[in-house]
Order: structure tokens, then C-alpha cells, then sequence
């Protein structure tokens, strides 16, 4: 394939992309977007296995085909409760691609370069396999602590932050070196020392970030991969990889700071760790009043039978009872009865963005009745019956009213405004900040204990 036409695709495969990210803004436009995506990335892969880059196929065919292998393997197995460990074990495999590029350009006896050209294609080579061996080291930890491998709480060394600056301070004498190195074999030292800080680095950032904050860290960590994709790019001059590198960058780069938003925490605060220390074993500085009250499936379906105005707000503990398809059933009959049934979504409800969103869609609720926090927020006092389906921390009245809560600040879902709220949880154990929460003390709070899956089909029984 001629090198005009490989770019003429590229071009073709750019667009397609920035069409998938912009369809994958709304609900209605995911599913095109996707498909925006992957026929761009599959124009990519056949313009560049067709380049006359590419010498050999039998390699190429190989390993095509055990990524595809696995690939499938993991759609299927993969719960979505599993999405966010499974996403910074892909994370990982950037970021070693990156490391191997680096290395291999660097080693490619072909590739002559002087003056400045050499020190610009240097200066690719040694932040390639910087932030690929950071993305790596980095992502492998998250993938630990997401699926409890290692310890989720952070791990604080001590004058942790004086260990990160001292290593930034080698990292860029050593590139100094390693620009003027006059010799191959001169510059393989500081390159070699340079991948080991930057697995440490990788590894001692991670690591000092609590469980709560483990979300922003994968959407940070898909940006690093994005510029690490960049910086490949720049190595093996493929114009299509600088574009999604900075496309992939910069998305996680905005979908962090969505996050931190939306959690009011600060970026740099959550970056440099120790969420879940201090603060959260202080939990929250005013005493809970009152007493919970508990209630039955029967009870709730009467309540929810007299109800003009219904709105189900889910969290986490819905996706992890995977109980998305009977509470789509529930407010079906509901609807069907003529109760005015909305959905209320907090930004970081469950545990990536999008997540009930996901779980919604799949379970046929549609998207019309689907609302924003912001878009829900003052509806509440209008509102007969909130049921609660596993959410905790982002319907916890403390993070408005308690100062010294650790999630003091965070905007959440004000349920308890509306005339009842049945909350469906298992026990009255904390959510993933672990915050204790006031809401289920309130005294037109019922608590529905079980799993929600359970309660929601035997509700579904009791209303039809
Ligand atoms: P959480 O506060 O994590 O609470 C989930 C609740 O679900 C738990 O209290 C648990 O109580 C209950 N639960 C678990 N399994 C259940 C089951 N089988 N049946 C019924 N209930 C069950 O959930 P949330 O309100 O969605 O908040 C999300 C948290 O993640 C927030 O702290 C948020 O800041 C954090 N976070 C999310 C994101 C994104 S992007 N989504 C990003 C960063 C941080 P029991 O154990 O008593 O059942």
C-alpha cells in the first residue's frame, strides 16, 4: 500500500475516532459512537499491516490472533463490576508498548539521526519509555488494589513527597546525560536507571491512593497512556498514534478532573494521596440521632402503589446485586399503573463514570426518564417515594451538613427531601468512603435490608 494512501486512511480513522468520542457523550449516540471507533481502528490495523513498514506477516498474523483470542475470552468472563481492573490491566500493556517502542527505536540500527534531529528523537525515546514504565508499574499496582490483591488503603512512606522530587531530579539529570551521551553504550546507563525510577515512580504514586479515589487514578492513568501512545507515536513517526495518543490523553485528562468535580475533591490532592487516612478514621465529627427503621417488601409496594411521583436513585450495591433488570421491571409496572417514575443518576454513582448509565441501558429503562443529578436535585420535595437501590455516600446529607465529614462538600443526591425515602441495602455498613450516614436515621427514612436483587424481584411479585 503506498505511503499517500496509508495516510489517506489514517486521516479517515482520525475523524472516526473523534466521531466515537463525541457519540460516546450521550446515551442515545453510545452505541454509534462505538461502532465509529471500532471501524476506525479497524482501517487503522489494515493500513498499517498493509504499510510497507511491515516486512513480515506471520509475526504480525500470531500475535493478531492471540489478542483477539483473549480479547474475546475477557468480553465474555468479564462482570461489569470488573470493568475498572480489568481497564488498568490494559493500561498496563500501553504503557509496556511504549517501553518496548522506546527501547527498540532507540536500538534500530537503521535509524541515523544528527544534530538536532537526534536530540528531538532522543528526547521521544527517553519521555516514551518514562511514561510508558510509569503507566505500567502504576497501572499494575491499581489492578492490584481494584481487585484486592493488595491492600486498597493507601500506603504512605514517609516524606513520600521528598522521595518523588528527589526522583524527579535524577530522572532529569539522567536525560541530560543520556541526550550528550557521545555513544550507544554510553547511553544505555541512564536510560536503564531512568525506567527503574520511573517504575518506582509508577508504583509509589499508586500506591499512596486510598480505595475512594481509585476511579480518578484509572481515568489519570488512561490519559498517561494516551500521551505514552502520543509518544510512540512521535518515536515511529505514525501520525494516526499521535492523534489517538492526544485524543485518549486529553479525554482522561477532562474525565479526571469531571470526577474530582464531582467528588469536590482536588485533583493535585488525590494525585499526590492518603485519601482514607486521617479524615476517614475520624469519620464524622457530628453524632448521629434517631433510629432506623426497618420495613417489608409489602409495606414498600404499598407505599410505591399510592404514589403519584417515584424516583429510584441507584449506586453501587445495585450493579453489585446485578439488580438493574428487576428495578427496570419494577418501574415498568409502576409506570404501568400510572405512578410518574424518573431515575436520579449521581456522577460518580457505582464505581466509573457512566456506570448506572451502563447498567440502565442494558436493563431496557429508558432513556427518557434517565436524569442528572443536577437536573433532579430540587424535584425531591415533589417527589412521594425515593427508593434507594445501593447507594450510599452519594445520597450521605453529610457531605452538606457535617464540616467535618470526608465528604464534606460533595454534591449528592438530597433523597431525603422527598416525602419517603426506602433505602435497599444489606446492612447498615458504610458505602466505599466509609462514612456513616444520617440519612438512614431520618424519620421519613425505611430501611428494605437484603440484597437487592432479592427485594426487587419479590417487589416486582408484590406489585403485579
Ligand atoms: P457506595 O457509597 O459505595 O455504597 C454502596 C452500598 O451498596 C453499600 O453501602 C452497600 O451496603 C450496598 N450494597 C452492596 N452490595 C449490595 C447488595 N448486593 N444489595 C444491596 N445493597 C448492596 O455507593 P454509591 O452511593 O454508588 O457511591 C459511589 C462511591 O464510589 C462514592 O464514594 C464515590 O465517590 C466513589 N467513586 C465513584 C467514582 C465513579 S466514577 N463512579 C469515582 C470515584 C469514586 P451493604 O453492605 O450494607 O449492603
Amino acid at each position: 500500500m503506498s505511503a499517500g494512501l496509508v495516510n489517506a486512511i489514517y486521516l479517515g480513522a482520525a475523524i472516526l475516532f473523534i466521531l466515537a468520542l463525541s457519540g460516546l457523550s450521550s446515551n442515545e449516540n453510545a452505541r454509534r459512537g462505538n461502532l465509529y471507533g471500532m471501524l476506525g481502528m479497524g482501517l487503522a490495523i489494515i493500513a498499517t499491516v498493509f504499510s510497507d513498514a511491515v516486512t513480515s506477516y506471520w509475526v504480525i498474523l500470531v500475535c493478531m490472533a492471540a489478542g483477539s483470542v483473549l480479547g474475546i475470552v475477557l468480553a465474555r468472563r468479564v462482570r461489569m463490576t470488573q470493568m475498572p481492573q480489568l481497564v488498568a490491566l490494559l493500561h498496563s500493556l500501553v504503557g509496556l508498548a511504549a517501553v518496548s517502542v522506546g527501547y527498540a527505536t532507540y536500538l534500530d540500527p537503521e535509524l541515523h539521526f544528527s544534530g538536532a534531529e537526534k536530540t528531538i528523537h532522543d528526547i521521544e525515546v527517553y519521555l516514551g519509555i518514562y511514561i510508558g514504565a510509569m503507566t505500567f508499574s502504576g497501572s499494575v499496582i491499581a489492578f492490584g488494589k481494584l481487585s484486592a490483591m493488595i491492600t486498597s488503603r493507601p500506603v504512605l512512606l514517609p516524606a513520600r513527597h521528598l522521595i518523588n522530587l528527589i526522583m524527579l531530579i535524577i530522572v532529569i539529570i539522567y536525560a541530560v546525560i543520556f541526550i550528550n551521551a557521545p555513544t550507544l553504550s554510553d547511553a544505555y546507563t541512564p536510560l536503564i536507571i531512568m525506567t527503574i525510577i520511573a517504575l518506582i515512580f509508577g508504583v509509589h504514586m499508586v500506591i499512596a491512593i486510598g480505595g475512594a479515589d481509585m476511579p480518578v487514578v484509572i481515568s489519570m492513568l488512561n490519559s498517561y497512556s494516551g500521551w505514552a501512545a502520543a509518544a510512540t507515536g512521535f518515536m515511529l513517526a505514525n501520525d494516526l498514534l499521535i492523534v489517538t495518543g492526544a485524543l485518549v490523553g486529553s479525554s482522561g485528562a477532562i474525565l479526571s478532573y469531571i470526577m474530582c468535580r464531582a467528588m469536590n475533591r482536588n485533583f493535585f490532592s488525590v494525585i499526590s494521596g492518603g485519601f482514607g487516612t486521617s479524615k476517614k478514621a475520624s469519620s464524622s465529627s457530628s453524632a448521629i440521632v434517631g433510629e432506623s427503621v426497618a420495613t417489608s417488601v409489602e409495606e414498600v409496594a404499598m407505599f410505591l402503589s399510592s404514589a403519584k411521583k417515584v424516583m429510584i436513585v441507584p449506586g453501587y450495591g445495585m450493579a453489585m446485586a446485578q439488580a438493574q433488570r428487576a428495578v427496570s421491571d419494577v418501574s415498568r409496572i409502576l409506570m404501568g399503573k400510572g405512578v410518574n417514575v424518573i431515575f436520579g443518576i449521581h456522577p460518580v454513582a457505582g464505581r466509573m463514570p457512566g456506570h448506572m448509565n451502563v447498567l440502565l441501558a442494558e436493563a431496557k429503562v429508558p432513556y427518557d426518564v434517565v436524569f442528572e443529578m443536577d437536573e433532579v436535585n430540587d424535584d425531591f420535595p415533589n417527589v412521594d417515594v425515593t427508593l434507594v437501590i445501593g447507594a450510599n455516600d452519594t445520597v450521605n446529607p453529610a457531605a452538606l451538613d457535617d464540616p467535618g465529614s470526608p465528604i464534606s462538600g460533595m454534591p449528592v443526591l438530597e433523597v431525603w427531601k422527598s416525602k419517603m425515602t426506602v433505602v435497599l441495602k444489606r446492612s447498615m455498613a458504610t458505602g466505599y468512603a466509609g462514612v456513616d450516614n444520617p440519612l438512614f436515621y431520618k424519620e421519613n427514612t425505611r430501611m428494605l435490608f437484603g440484597d437487592a436483587k432479592t427485594n426487587m424481584d419479590e417487589l416486582v411479585k408484590a406489585l403485579s
